[in-house]
């Protein structure tokens, strides 16, 4: 299918500061797997991007994804990408383990970042990987975007404006039986918690504030599993893991995540209603139905409205394959996500002090912050 005609090139130099609404951002996409479908998907409702490139290290996948959503050009790595048609805003979808090292390579060749999570291996990179974007005037931001539904807005507001009284405690949930098409979620810098159980660090980070330390405990309950095309692997990071956080004034939360938590619908199911999250005050509870990257509504019970009432339960657009639509939305014509790569590394410093956690037995303290809140 064509895509909408030629603009004028996002010069890189400018692409920082807003430019006007019709500037049409040029997207290239490297990763066209499993996920690449939904983010085609989005970006073809996106009236500021254009998708002009696609990228895959298997040979035919780049090719046969242009073909049925008429992308002219494709390539095979990341050089080549580079090399070819231009472009402005890089898309990654690769593993969560390529993330740092392209992201780096595709900054040092002036183009801004749209990455799936994590952007960064360690918050040290991370911090590095800000600082040369800085340097190369360019824009960075990072999945996940749960921050961004009306359900998240709704319960930033309600503890913003006291609804619950003295905020204490908050649990969140996600799990599955895992993936079965790629091995990169099992080994080396993947598990369960850069690939679940980040969507409800970042939702909890955002509506507590940032985390002061970390406790937590990590474990690999299915050691060996068969992965399509490739056979059996063996698993060597976390695929259970329980996280605690404590925040200002001794708010404490708790996230739950696994690839071996028993879900009758597929993984990838938005229809359920059930509550993945909830928010506890002394005077109030509120309660998330559906995932946070799937929201459906929120339940909330007060001292002075004991019944449980359904609020934020309106039909919404907010889909979590929206981050790279909005970095296109935001180079186009400057508005601001809610997501930043302050809040995403944050983020990665939790996973990687809840493993620092099991491996000690100790309490972590933690260095970065990110700006609150991120609803007035
Ligand atoms: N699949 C999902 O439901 C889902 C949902 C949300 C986020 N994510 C995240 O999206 C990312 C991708 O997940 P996926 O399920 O699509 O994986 P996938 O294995 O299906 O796709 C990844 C693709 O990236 C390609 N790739 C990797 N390194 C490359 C390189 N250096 N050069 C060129 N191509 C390269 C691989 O060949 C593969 O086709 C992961 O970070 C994952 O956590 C996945």
């Amino acid at each position: 299918m064509p895509l909408s005609a030629p603009t004028q090139p996002l010069p890189v130099t400018e692409a920082s500061r807003p430019v006007s609404a019709d500037r049409i951002v040029r997207v290239g996409i490297l990763g066209c797997g499993s996920v690449s479908q939904h983010y085609m998907r989005h970006l073809r409702t996106c009236p500021h991007a254009r998708v002009v490139s696609l990228c895959d290290a298997v040979p035919g996948r780049a090719g046969a994804l242009a073909s049925e959503w008429g992308v002219t050009r494709h390539y095979s790595d990341l050089e080549a990408m580079l090399d070819g048609e231009p472009f402005d805003l890089f898309v990654n979808l690769a593993g969560m383990q390529r993330h740092e090292s392209l992201n780096l390579r595709a900054i040092e060749a002036g183009k801004h970042i749209w990455s799936e999570k994590p952007i960064a291996n360690t918050l040290q990179a991370g911090r590095e990987m800000l600082d040369l974007a800085r340097s190369k005037d360019v824009r960075i931001w990072g999945a996940p975007t749960v921050v961004e539904s009306p359900q998240f807005a709704f319960m930033a507001r309600a503890l913003a404006q006291g609804e619950l009284g003295r905020l204490t405690a908050a649990q969140a949930t996600y799990g599955h039986l895992g993936p079965d098409w790629a091995a990169f979620f099992y080994t080396r810098e993947g598990g369960s918690l850069p690939d679940l159980g980040v969507y409800n660090l970042t939702f909890l980070t955002g509506l507590l504030g940032p985390a002061r330390s970390v406790a937590a405990m990590t474990s690999i309950v299915t050691p060996h599993r068969h992965i399509q095309g490739t056979g059996e692997i063996e698993v060597t990071e976390e695929d259970n893991a329980m996280v605690l956080l404590e925040h200002e004034d001794g708010v404490l939360s708790h996230v739950a995540c696994g690839f071996n938590y028993f879900n009758s619908e597929d993984h990838a199911y938005t229809g359920q209603d059930h509550h993945t999250i909830t928010v506890s005050g002394r005077t109030g509870v509120m309660k998330l139905a559906g995932y946070d990257w799937g929201p459906h509504a929120v339940d909330i019970s007060t001292v002075d409205r004991p019944a449980y009432t359904r609020c934020a339960d309106a039909p919404h657009d907010y889909v979590w394959e929206c981050g790279a639509s909005m970095a296109a939305e935001c180079l186009a014509t400057g508005r601001e996500p809610m997501f930043t790569p302050e809040h995403a590394l944050h983020v990665v410093e939790i996973m990687a002090a809840a493993r620092e956690s099991q491996a000690t037995g100790r309490h972590v303290r933690l260095s970065s912050t990110f700006r609150l809140p991120l609803i007035a």
